[in-house]
């Protein structure tokens, strides 16, 4: 019980420093996290299937888009193995407007994902309010 996958991506560390305080929450909530840099090589997606809950991390990259070389290849293995778990969504932004996220929770909710709570946007590295946050996150997975 309470074990959560955080599987994220980042270039410049911002959202591998929201990971972190989602895994900071997981375990201030007695839940185990199992933080992994998505790696479309390492068989994430079962590694995932064995846990209770799943968090992806992915900034806006691209035009308002998901890093597709990496994260998106994991996160589409991981997709079809969803059922039965909680699901949320995190990430950095820069100049934009959180569209990529928008673009990625409507997708999420055609593909039958049902969130467990509203998705955690930082613009660029998280402050004390991305932090509590993304805490918050993690202790509603677990
Ligand atoms: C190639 C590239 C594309 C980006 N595209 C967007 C974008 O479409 N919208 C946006 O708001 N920020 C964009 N950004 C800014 C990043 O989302 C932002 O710097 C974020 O904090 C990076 O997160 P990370 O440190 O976890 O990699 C882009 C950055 C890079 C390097």
């Amino acid at each position: 019980m309470g074990k959560v996958a955080i599987i994220y991506w980042s270039g410049s560390g911002n959202t591998e420093a929201m990971a972190a305080e989602v895994a900071n929450g997981v375990k201030e909530a007695g839940g185990e996290p199992v933080l992994l840099f998505a790696d479309p090589e390492k068989h994430q997606e079962l590694e995932m299937a064995g846990c209770d809950a799943v968090a992806f991390g992915c900034p806006a990259m691209g035009a308002e888009e998901l890093e597709d070389t990496v994260f998106l290849p994991v996160y589409e293995a991981c997709r079809p193995k969803l059922g039965g778990k909680k699901v949320a969504f995190f990430g950095s932004y820069g100049w934009g407007d959180g569209e990529w996220m928008r673009t990625w929770e409507d997708q999420a909710k055609d593909a039958g994902i049902i969130l467990a709570c509203d998705s955690v946007l930082c613009n660029e590295a998280p402050d004390e309010e991305g932090v509590a946050a993304c805490r918050a996150l993690g202790k509603t997975l677990v």
